[in-house]
């Protein structure tokens, strides 16, 4: 069983991390305002990895005999002027997570509670590779400054972005968020997870698998 101090503080989290894939829709729709599609569409994977951080928040309050308590998501901002600055506020923004996480860590530690402090460390390193992944985004922005060629080439690249679950644990896949194949296809998972081969598993379907 869960302490009250702990599960209040992981429900304010939780709404943080609704907050994220909030702010990460309203840059989205930004990019698709301004025709980046490619920017947009690395926006709509972020808002998916958002959610499967509100999802283990979710699951894991309740695994722990807490109780989910669900509060309003502030209005993100809008109206961005450039890809830049897009770039520069979701990096400050992962950067409060960040400090929000480690927050929870050292209440979880002052509570004793050695199950939260576990838990929560899966998104001690998700957060490492967040800011990263931001910050790389970012420092290509700043070279490219004012280059329309360069930003377009970007934008293509952004377009490649795919949503990967995560792995639940080393090797492993949670399911619960993928869909059975209906090919007889290997899907690129098992290859790249080493799953066995009686699970037919994929993102999205068939078009993820790799005929082999
Ligand atoms: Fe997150
Ligand atoms: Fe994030």
């Amino acid at each position: 069983m869960i302490n009250k101090k702990v599960e209040n503080a992981l429900n304010k989290h939780l709404n943080s991390e609704l907050y994220s894939a909030y702010l990460y829709m309203s840059m989205s729709a930004n990019f698709e305002s301004a025709n980046l599609k490619g920017f947009a569409n690395w926006m709509r994977v972020q808002i998916q990895e958002e959610m499967v951080h509100v999802r283990k928040f979710y699951d894991y309050i309740l695994q722990r005999g807490g109780k989910v308590v669900l509060t309003a998501i502030d209005s993100p901002p809008a109206g961005w002027v450039s890809p830049l600055k897009v770039f520069e506020d979701a990096l400050t923004h992962e950067q409060l997570v960040t400090n929000l996480i480690n927050a929870l860590v050292n209440l979880a530690f002052a509570e004793k509670d050695h199950a939260t402090v576990n838990f929560l460390q899966w998104f001690v390193t998700e957060q490492v590779e967040e800011e990263a992944s931001f910050n790389d985004v970012l420092q290509r922005l700043r070279i490219i400054g004012k280059d329309g060629g360069a930003l377009f080439m970007l934008d293509k690249e952004m377009a490649a972005r795919v949503f990967v679950p995560p792995a639940t644990t080393a090797g492993q896949i949670d399911k619960r968020v993928l869909t059975p194949c209906s090919t007889r296809t290997r899907c690129f998972l098992q290859i790249f997870f080493s799953l066995p081969l009686t699970n037919n598993w994929s993102i999205g379907g068939e078009q993820a698998c790799a005929s082999l």
